[in-house]
């Protein structure tokens, strides 16, 4: 009988922001596979490092970080593969997603290639954008407001003309975006509201109004800024 690929958050950093769903199956998982950068760690790893089983088979999916904009094809057709093999051969796999699965993250690619051939199974996580809020220490929007996710990856005159139509914000992939989303948040006039978050809900968290922010911001950061309705 064929094993159960599942496709699960841990959440944004903070281990103990794992579900009790998500560590039972990292705890029983046969095999975990992950994305992981072509130098350094698996982020999502690093969350669940203390309770992985001990001799859990691993398939990291090595993602070169030139390619982050776009999905890097062959390495998850080739993770799919494996990831297939693993469980037509009667293994449980446990495929480890930061934040939230379905939220920008690269499951959706696996989930993409071996969902009609084999059985999967989502468990939603608690995605950054919870996180950075809790460190930002501001509610995000209220009322009749609308939220709008933006990628910092659009060009600039796209996201001025985005956020000229907004009430609350969340901005992510900032990264090497940082400078040009800086100018466009301030064009748009909306600096004396916007929070900056790097790291959140881990010990290396720093949050400030971005107006204070520091010159560059890491991969995991993102940029919020709360609608005019949503108070403290
Ligand atoms: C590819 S998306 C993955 C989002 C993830 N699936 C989720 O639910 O949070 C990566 C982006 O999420 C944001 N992010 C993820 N973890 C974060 C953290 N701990 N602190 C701040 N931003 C984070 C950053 O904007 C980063 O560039």
């Amino acid at each position: 009988m064929s094993g159960i690929v599942y496709g699960v958050g841990v959440g944004p950093g903070d281990p103990e922001l794992i579900t009790l769903k998500a560590h039972r199956l990292i705890s029983e998982a046969d095999v975990v596979a992950y994305p992981a950068p072509d130098s350094g760690d698996s982020f999502a790893r690093r969350i669940v490092a203390d309770f992985l089983p001990k001799g859990v088979r691993e398939i990291p999916m090595i993602v070169p970080m030139r390619v982050e904009r776009f999905p890097a094809q062959d390495v998850y057709d080739a993770g799919a593969a494996e990831i297939s093999k693993a469980a037509k051969a009667g293994k449980n796999v446990v495929v480890l997603c930061e934040g939230d699965p379905f939220f920008y993250g690269s499951f959706m690619y696996l989930f993409a290639r071996l969902s009609g051939d084999i059985e999967m199974q989502v468990v939603p996580g608690v995605s950054s954008l919870g996180a950075v809020t809790a460190a930002a220490q501001t509610p995000l929007c209220a009322r009749e407001e609308t939220l709008s996710v933006l990628p910092a990856t659009l060009d600039e005159a796209e996201l001025v003309e985005r956020l000229n139509r907004v009430n609350a914000v969340a901005m992510m992939k900032i990264g090497r975006h940082f400078a040009k989303a800086k100018r466009a948040i301030d064009a748009a006039g909306l600096t004396d509201r916007a929070m900056f978050v790097s790291h959140a809900s881990l010990p290396e968290q720093h949050a400030c109004p971005l107006a204070d922010a520091p010159e560059t911001a890491p991969y995991f950061s993102m940029i919020v800024i709360p609608g005019r309705d949503a108070h403290v």
